[in-house]
């Protein structure tokens, strides 16, 4: 059985294989998983990102979700948005793409494809979303430009991402969890080795909400603000297209 620090994705080149075959393989127990570790808070969250896209009633725009997985985020942002509205759901996973098609409906398309290099014409999009994907990105600030390129100017972007609680204690309390809970639980259901084990490591080398707000002001975004959700566990960005 490999060790988390061997197997552990890098940075870099080889990054993007690892992470692909990474969800590839715990595709069938993703869903599961992410509802059974997050306590089904993570649902609660993902209704407030798409309320942050600020979309508008009777909207008819074209909005993208990236590193869609499984389509969690993107049927919120199809809810929301309503069926005037159309939604594009990409990945590049495409097991996870497969796990999730049960769950779409038609005003959702999905496209395997590659955050870094969306196979999009520029401005195009009136919004964009990302859950839990910045953080598994080779290349964020290649990722933000992406985003930057395919958005029409006024258009928002909203990155829903684990973060670091500010509280002490609540940290220790989330240290003990991301270290010692979820990747036991995360090896025995998902039967893979370390999978669970990078999700707290790919936390940690996340920036802090103040330095992604940064990241995102030098590919172009203004008006960038943050809400910390459920004591600072997760954070949700919202930016606008320059
Ligand atoms: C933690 S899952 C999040 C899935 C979904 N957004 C959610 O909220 O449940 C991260 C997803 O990002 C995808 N991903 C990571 N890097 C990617 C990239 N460069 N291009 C496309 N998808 C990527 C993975 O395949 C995986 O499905």
């Amino acid at each position: 059985m490999a060790t988390i620090p061997e197997a552990k994705p890098s940075r870099g080149a080889e990054r993007e294989d690892q992470v692909r075959t990474l969800f590839s393989e715990i595709a069938p127990r993703y869903d599961l998983l992410n509802h059974v570790l997050s306590l089904n808070i993570d649902r609660g969250w993902r209704r407030r990102a798409i309320r942050m896209l600020q979309w508008q009633e009777r909207d008819t725009g074209r909005y993208l979700d990236a590193c869609a997985g499984t389509f969690d985020l993107s049927l919120e942002l199809a809810k929301q948005v309503g069926f005037r509205g159309s939604v594009v759901a990409t990945d590049f996973a495409l097991p996870m793409l497969v796990q999730g098609r049960s769950k779409l409906g038609p005003s959702v398309t999905p496209i395997c494809g590659d955050t870094l290099r969306l196979p999009f014409s520029t401005a195009c999009f009136d919004g964009a979303t990302v859950g839990f994907g910045m953080r598994n990105l080779a290349d964020l600030r290649a990722g933000f430009s992406a985003f930057a390129r395919v958005l029409r100017p006024g258009a928002r972007l909203v990155i829903l991402e684990f973060t670091e609680p500010p509280n002490r204690v609540l940290r220790a309390l989330y240290h003990f969890y991301f270290h010692h809970i979820l990747p036991v639980v995360g090896r025995i259901v998902s039967g893979h080795p370390w999978a669970y084990a990078y999700l707290p490591e790919s936390v940690k080398e996340f920036p802090e909400p103040e330095e992604l707000a940064v990241l995102l002001a030098e590919a172009g975004f203004g008006n960038v603000e943050w809400r910390l959700v459920t004591g600072g566990i997760a954070a949700i960005h919202v930016a606008v297209r320059a």
